[in-house]
């Protein structure tokens, strides 16, 4: 499938933009545009951090799509109980309005089917929320784990497919590094989680904080961790 022409804009993350396919019940996910890094006298220190961060945010996007290519050619992990139908695009030309300009983006895309997706406010009364560990579980067996505590802990970054599925939407946490994996089990992280569930979440499920990162942190731990990672199937 050859995908180009114009598309309206559908949401930001820190890494990709989805554009919207109305008629394939699809988006289109491409990296997000980068701003132009200026250079100011005596600010060098500035842009250097900025230059930095960016680089490593490219490097974390480029391994996690190299591990979702990986997923895609495998024969053990279950792809579709994970995520939503998502294809490789090699190539598309896109245009897109982006903060207010017209950009065109020409390069290889996720072509990754529509969803509800799950962002800070979505209620926590409002999905199962055994699909977040057993998903993540499942991939632990293969050695992949998720590199960000919102996608860790949810429901941000998850969502529902049209016919009900909790899924694993957003693919830049994607990650390999045992390590990285294991310290967003920590507790603090699970803190900072429940401080922005506080802040975000609406009155009637405030009583399901703490019994959702239990729940969660009951299943996903170290000591899972170290039973279940690279264990197979
Ligand atoms: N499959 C999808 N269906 C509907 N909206 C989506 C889908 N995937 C992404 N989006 C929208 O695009 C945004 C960025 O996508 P995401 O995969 O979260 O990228 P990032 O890794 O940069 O956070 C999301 O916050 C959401 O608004
Ligand atoms: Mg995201």
């Amino acid at each position: 499938m050859k995908v180009c022409g114009e598309f309206e804009f559908l949401g930001s993350g820190r890494y990709f933009i989805a554009l919207d396919l109305p008629e394939e019940e699809s988006v289109i996910k491409i990296p997000r545009p980068l701003r132009p890094l200026t250079v100011r006298k005596r600010e060098l220190k500035k842009w250097w951090a900025a230059h930095c961060r960016r680089a490593k945010r490219i490097k974390k996007a480029a391994t996690a799509d190299q591990i979702f290519r990986m997923l895609l050619q495998s024969k053990t992990v279950d792809v579709h109980a994970c995520f939503p139908q998502t294809d490789i695009l090699d190539e598309v030309d896109v245009i897109f309005e982006w903060e207010g300009r017209s950009k065109r983006y020409q390069g290889s895309a996720y072509l990754q089917q529509r969803v509800d997706f799950f962002d800070k406010y979505t209620p926590l009364d409002s999905f199962n929320w055994d699909a977040i560990i057993e998903i993540q579980q499942h991939l632990w067996r293969a050695g992949i784990g998720l590199g960000s505590a919102a996608e860790t802990w949810g429901p941000k970054n998850w969502g529902r497919t049209k016919n009900g599925e909790i899924r694993l939407v957003d693919l830049s946490s994607l990650n390999q590094n045992k390590n990285r994996v294991s310290t967003l089990l920590d507790c603090t992280l699970s803190q900072k989680r429940r401080q922005r569930m506080v802040q975000f979440q609406p009155l009637r499920c405030q009583g399901q904080i703490d019994p959702y990162l239990t729940y969660i942190g009951n299943q996903l731990n170290q000591e899972s961790l170290d039973r279940l990672w690279e264990a197979g199937f």
